[in-house]
């Protein structure tokens, strides 16, 4: 498999405990993952303590839905994804499609929100909204990847034509140098 990389960026995506209950949604998103390009850098499947998903969720402590939302995200496993791509932070909110499931199953339905969304809070997945929001959560859940680094050594790689191979145990895209 080769990746085109011009404009290399990484977003983080979050598979949140609705969808992480059923095995055949997991499997359809990450070929869906796949499909639109993306490269899974790294992967971990955990599960948040409340005060964890407090923390991740910070910056809605104020909101309405704030406790729901965070009682939901630590409910049950989630299975977290460092991908990269091209423009990968629009592009993977695009394909999740937007926040409010009940009126996305009807004005988009093929996005993945629209497919296996559950309600507005068990909305089957996460994705960053921004460079800065991108950097801040892949380092909460991925303290070690150096993100710039990632990004110079990788991208020159791919940018001469390197190849990855999938690792399906790993959910990874190993670089075969
Ligand atoms: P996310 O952060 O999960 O990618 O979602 P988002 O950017 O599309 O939406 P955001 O406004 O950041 O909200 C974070 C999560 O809070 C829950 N939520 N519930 N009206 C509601 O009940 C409501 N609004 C938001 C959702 O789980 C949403 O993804
Ligand atoms: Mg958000």
């Amino acid at each position: 498999m080769h990746v085109v990389a011009n404009r290399l960026q990484l977003t983080l995506a979050i598979l949140k405990p609705d969808c992480m209950a059923c095995p055949h949604i997991v499997s359809e998103i990450r070929r869906l993952i796949i499909n639109n390009g993306f490269l899974f850098v790294q992967t971990k499947i955990v599960k948040l303590s409340r005060p964890e998903a407090e923390e991740f969720y910070q910056i809605h402590q104020e909101k309405f839905f704030y406790n729901r939302l965070v009682t939901f995200m630590c409910s049950g496993p989630i299975g977290v994804h460092v991908l990269a791509r091209d423009d990968a932070i629009n592009t993977w909110r695009k394909l999740l499609g937007p926040t409010r499931v009940l009126r996305t199953i009807f004005e988009e339905p093929d996005s993945i929100r629209g497919r296996f969304g559950l309600t507005d809070t068990r909305n089957c997945a996460h994705g960053s909204d921004s460079e800065e929001t991108a950097k801040q959560e892949i380092n909460f859940f991925f303290p070690n990847l150096n993100i710039e680094k990632w990004k110079k050594e990788v991208g020159q790689f791919l940018k001469e034509n390197g190849n990855v191979v999938y690792d399906e145990k790993l959910c990874e895209h190993i670089p075969q140098r």
